[in-house]
């Protein structure tokens, strides 16, 4: 399976900076295999970041790389009255081409349940866009030994009937803290994220990238790239460098 590493800008970045982002990945991609890139910055530079990258469409392809924009969440409405919301629609006209949903930064900090994860995967599906709905234990519940039994709680909430799209998961504890979990356990976690996948969703559900995100670096992506049942990577503070953004792509196609 081709692998997507995916950049989660969060609320970094900048307009005056994203020429210089732009110009060193794309002058990167000449050396990585076939491989899926996304990045996704704040909203107001999903147009600009298209732009810089000079791609028609919201995804510069070349020989084995492609690179989409993406957004980092979406309303969960398709338009109206609600102050502040962004619409999927709105954002798939600019030219992105995927939406991080349930982001446990969204979850804790915004309150969002699986309820509005999965009604924001629906508006974002209906307006064209790739939903990436992000799953994960905190640290607590990694020590009482729930993480399988709250990310498939997470799973059978969030994901829309006929679910198509991606799945990442993004143990609390590992994101921002350097920490990674084992090898081993991110392997668990994957294969029992497989297993509902499949449950939930039949045939498209074997098939699907399950993304593995949380203190993803240069140093250790190869190693959790080669697991089995790990499409991809989702990427926060390493992305913000297009130099540690492509080390990581290259990790993805074996160096
Ligand atoms: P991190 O963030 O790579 O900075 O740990 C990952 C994420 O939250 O998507």
């Amino acid at each position: 399976m081709r692998q997507l590493i995916a950049g989660n800008w969060k609320m970094n970045g900048s307009y005056g900076a994203l020429a210089a982002y732009a110009g060193d990945l794309k002058a990167g991609l000449a050396r990585l295999g076939a491989v899926d890139l996304l990045v996704c910055p704040p909203d107001p530079l999903v147009r600009p970041l298209i732009e810089a990258l000079g791609g028609a469409g919201g995804s510069v392809a070349g020989d084995d790389v492609k690179v989409a924009v993406g957004a980092q969440d979406c309303g969960e409405k398709r338009a109206g009255a609600h102050t502040g919301d962004v619409s999927a629609d709105l954002l798939a006209e600019l030219g992105a081409r995927f939406v991080i949903l349930g982001h446990s930064e969204r979850r804790l900090d915004h309150h969002e349940t699986n309820a509005m994860v999965r009604a924001k995967a629906e508006a974002a599906a209906g307006a064209g866009l790739i939903p990436i709905i992000c799953v994960g234990e905190s640290r607590a519940e990694r020590a009482q030994d729930e993480a399988v039994t709250v990310v498939r709680a997470q799973l059978a909430g969030s994901l829309p009937d006929g679910f198509a799209g991606v799945v990442a998961y993004e143990p609390i504890w590992a994101i921002g803290t350097g920490t990674v979990p084992s090898l081993e356990q991110i392997m668990q976690i994957h294969e029992a994220i497989r297993a509902a996948l499949v449950k939930q969703l039949g045939d498209a559900g074997a098939t699907m990238h399950i993304l593995y995100g949380g203190s993803v670096k240069p140093d250790n992506a190869q190693a959790i790239l080669a697991l089995p049942e790990v499409g991809g990577a989702l990427v926060g503070g390493a992305s913000l460098k297009a130099e540690d953004f492509l080390a990581i792509a290259a990790a993805a196609t074996g160096g």
